[in-house]
């Protein structure tokens, strides 16, 4: 904790607000759609995003960043593909295996394609990143990935979660091989008490990010990576509010 995180803890809350009041998320946690076909549509979409999450961890490795965050970024990576045996499966494996379990035919997963507003939603995800990266602001660089990365994706599976566990019924959390455990390991901590939690991916890189911001300057760069996190976020949910009721 430094001077500027209640500032940090303030901007995050109100951007995170920003992503679940989104009317498809605010519909998907309020249960206000019985359309079973609009959530596995999104869920199929979101597919695509998850699978360009490395891609953007691989960016912010390569980017002018700190030791201790690269150290960090390397070994969240490698946690998606969890040992060198091939005998565990990797948490893309482990998407697809719930996805089957909330009634997605495997025939439907594979033959899925992103769409256009997807395929544009996860190249400015990357655009933006490089350039961050480009501009050797280890801040933005840090700030974009691990809100994008890991702070809003924590808050979108919570999003999704009653809807979920409906499907899933009794032992939800159990059966739930990717959602729940994503809930767990990458949801954000408060910047004010991070140091003392520390066990996710999103308060490891929080704790990292706090140190160095040291001016307001610092905290203006780490405002304007969210922002620029939730307008993609943003844009990516526009293309489901035609389904709504
Ligand atoms: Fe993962
Ligand atoms: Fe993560």
């Amino acid at each position: 904790m430094n001077q500027f995180s209640s500032q940090l803890e303030a901007i995050e809350i109100h951007n995170i607000d920003r992503i679940l009041h989104h009317p498809v998320l605010s519909c998907i946690r309020g249960h206000c759609c019985s359309n079973f076909d609009f959530f596995y549509d999104l869920l199929l979409q979101r597919r695509f995003v998850s699978h360009a999450i490395t891609n953007l961890y691989d960016l912010a490795i390569d980017s002018k960043i700190n030791q201790e965050c690269k150290t960090i970024l390397r070994r969240i990576l490698r946690e998606e593909y969890p040992d060198y045996s091939g005998n565990y499966p990797s948490h893309r494996e482990d998407l697809v295996a719930d996805l089957e379990k909330l009634g997605i035919s495997l025939n439907t997963i594979l033959n899925s394609r992103a769409t256009e507003v997807t395929k544009l939603s996860i190249q400015a995800m990357l655009d933006q990143l490089l350039d961050y990266s480009a501009s050797y602001s280890q801040i933005k660089v840090i700030a974009f990935t691990r809100f994008i990365g890991e702070v809003l994706v924590a808050e979108e599976y919570k999003a999704f979660w009653p809807r979920i566990s409906f499907i899933l019924g009794d032992a939800a959390k159990k059966k739930s091989r990717f959602f729940w455990s994503h809930i767990r390991h990458d949801q954000r901590n408060s910047f004010v008490d991070s140091v003392t939690r520390s066990s996710t991916h999103a308060s490891h890189l929080g704790i990292s990010l706090v140190k160095c911001i040291q001016s307001e300057n610092h905290v203006s760069l780490f405002k304007e990576a969210e922002n620029a996190a939730v307008a993609i976020k943003l844009s990516f949910y526009d293309q489901f509010l035609n389904r709504l009721p």
